[in-house]
């Protein structure tokens, strides 16, 4: 019970700092998947990467344009991926360019 009180705890000091507007650093693992070049890559690779490796993406069959932005909008809404409208709307656009069907 102590410890589920102390993880309790922590969590909710986590919340507290990210509440505050604080900046926190993480460093993340080596990713070993190049996206392709392309415009929007670089908002995708920061907003991406935060939870899972980047091969999330790769390994998904080409979707359009309505496909990625469902994925990208569950990302945001259910698993709570902290990406701007306008981020979310470049990253799509890639994804549906560079990863669609025809890829
Ligand atoms: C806040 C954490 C988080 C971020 C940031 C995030 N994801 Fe995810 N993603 C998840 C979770 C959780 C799952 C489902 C659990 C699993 O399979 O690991 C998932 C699963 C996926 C899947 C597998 C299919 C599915 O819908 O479950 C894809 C594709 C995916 N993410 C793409 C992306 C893309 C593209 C981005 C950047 C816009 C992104 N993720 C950013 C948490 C995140």
């Amino acid at each position: 019970m102590r410890v589920i009180t102390m993880a309790l705890t922590l969590t909710l000091a986590a919340t507290a700092v990210a509440l505050a507007g604080e900046t926190v650093t993480i460093t993340l693992p080596p990713e070993s998947i190049a996206l392709k070049a392309g415009a929007g890559l670089d908002q995708t690779q920061t907003a991406c990467r935060a939870c899972h490796s980047l091969d999330y993406i790769t390994i998904q069959p080409g979707g359009g344009p309505a496909q990625w932005q469902g994925v990208v909008t569950k990302m945001m809404k259910v698993y709570g991926a902290p990406i701007s409208e306008q981020d979310a709307k470049a990253i799509g656009e890639y994804l549906a360019t560079h990863y669609g069907p025809a890829q």
